[in-house]
């Protein structure tokens, strides 16, 4: 943690918020003013809850080092948000490492846990370690170690451990256990050792999987365990263990009636199960902190009554959204158009405008019958949303706003997605797009 953080008194003690922020706390009349400003699709942002969030992390693990996972959310705003709160970042890419800096996190704040790094990002980081020196990588391969020693790093290592076992909301987030992440527990003490002779050792890293929560919180605990296990093991080789980082992955409620998660609850089980160590818990939220921060206004352009459901197609899709086409997520809808008593309820599919079966927002969910121009609010969009945009089908991104009308991120346009093309060739007589004022 940056020592240039005040950290709150109980007494001065700022606002920490409800556990979450429903799709219903948001203020409907502002929607509607920030879509009519700013168009749709637009992702809408309220820094003032990711603080709530920060808070929330800090009072249930006072002792831990937390570490915001910028993967969730890497927009500057956000990043300067967090590390004002005294968040710690950890980065996924050398990449989202240079954004952290760019932010004003000082390089003993930040971490990159570097999965299978490509040349260029070890590269990019070890120029990044050269300037920023108390920058920390997390290591999950022997191999990994070799090629930073091969570009004479020598500076601060955790080393990410396989702990056998993982959890998450969906098969494709469960990383714990899988082969791809980590060395494995048999494996990981002499490989520690090796890696103190070479580096600064910094400690263990494991991470279980994303969105955990009900039965796979008790996976989230062996996990936490083993890793205290580990830490005693090394230990008695005479190995100094600064942290152990049982990484991010708490989960929150997409379901309206879903309960948020305990986190004091989880922040004792986690302290019971590292069980005695003189090491520095570290975790690494990501979802955490900014999912309820955010959601996705979409607009409806085509209704259409079929025997399954209602189709309300819209201007958002799985290029602006993918976690429902990925991972089959569930993500409230909310239509802000309709005052609830006025329309009656139908079974409603809100499809985007990309040519994929996959591209549906939630398919024959009970809502209010939708109409053309309806405003819908898509909720928990802040983790996973922005970042996950792409331009298939041609689509330029969404822009993005705060909730108090600052423009985080302009709409991209059709240039923007060219951007990196080759240029027409001149015989075809087109005139090459200025990304800057052609739409
Ligand atoms: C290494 C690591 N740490 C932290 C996280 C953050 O997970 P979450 O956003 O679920 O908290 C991830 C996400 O996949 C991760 O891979």
């Amino acid at each position: 943690m940056s020592d240039s953080v005040d950290r709150p008194d109980e007494e001065s003690a700022p606002a920490s918020g409800p556990d979450i922020r429903r799709l219903a706390d948001w203020d409907a009349d502002r929607l509607h003013e920030l879509a009519s400003e700013f168009e749709t699709p637009l992702y809408v942002l309220d820094p003032q809850r990711i603080r709530e969030n920060c808070r929330r992390l800090q009072r249930a693990f006072p002792a831990a080092e937390i570490q915001y996972a910028a993967k969730a959310h890497t927009g500057r705003t956000t990043l300067e948000t967090v590390h004002d709160e005294g968040l710690d970042v950890e980065c996924a890419s050398a990449g989202e490492v240079r954004r952290a800096l760019a932010a004003g996190v000082p390089g003993a704040d930040v971490t990159y846990t570097a999965v299978n790094p490509p040349a260029g990002d070890l590269d990019d980081f070890v120029d990044a370690w050269a300037e920023n020196p108390g920058l920390t990588v997390t290591a999950g391969a022997a191999d990994t170690l070799d090629r930073l020693a091969d570009r004479e790093f020598d500076g601060r290592l955790r080393l990410r451990i396989n702990p056998g076992v993982g959890a998450g909301h969906h098969e494709k987030v469960v990383t714990g256990g899988h082969p791809k992440f980590g060395v494995g527990l048999d494996r990981a003490p002499d490989l520690a050792e090796s890696a103190a002779a070479r580096f600064e050792f910094a400690g263990i890293h494991a991470h279980a999987g994303s969105g955990i929560s009900g039965e796979g919180l008790d996976d989230h605990r062996e996990l936490v365990r083993r890793m205290g296990e580990l830490a005693r093991t090394l230990d008695n080789r005479g190995l100094s263990v600064e942290t152990v980082d049982v990484g991010g992955g708490f989960g929150v409620p997409y379901r309206e009636d879903a309960p948020p998660l305990d986190l004091d609850a989880v922040a004792g089980a986690t302290r019971e199960a590292l069980g005695e160590t003189d090491a520095t818990l570290a975790i690494e939220p990501g979802r955490y902190v900014v999912a309820d921060a955010g959601l996705l206004l979409t607009r409806v352009n085509t209704v259409k009554e079929t025997p399954e459901s209602v189709v309300a197609g819209v201007d958002a899709g799985m290029t602006t959204l993918l976690r429902p086409a990925l991972y089959d997520a569930y993500h409230a809808v909310r239509n802000l158009q309709a005052p609830p008593a006025s329309r009656e309820t139908v079974g409603v599919t809100v499809a985007g405008p990309v040519c994929e079966t996959a591209d549906l927002l939630c398919e024959n969910r009970p809502l209010p019958r939708p109409e053309r121009e309806d405003l819908l609010a898509v909720g928990n969009a802040g983790a996973y949303g922005y970042e996950m945009t792409s331009t298939y089908n041609s689509r330029p991104r969404p822009a993005e706003v705060t909730v108090d009308g600052e423009l985080l991120r302009r709409r991209e346009r059709l240039a923007d997605v060219t951007r990196a093309e080759r240029p027409p060739s001149e015989a075809n007589g087109f005139r090459a797009r200025d990304p800057d004022t052609d739409r």
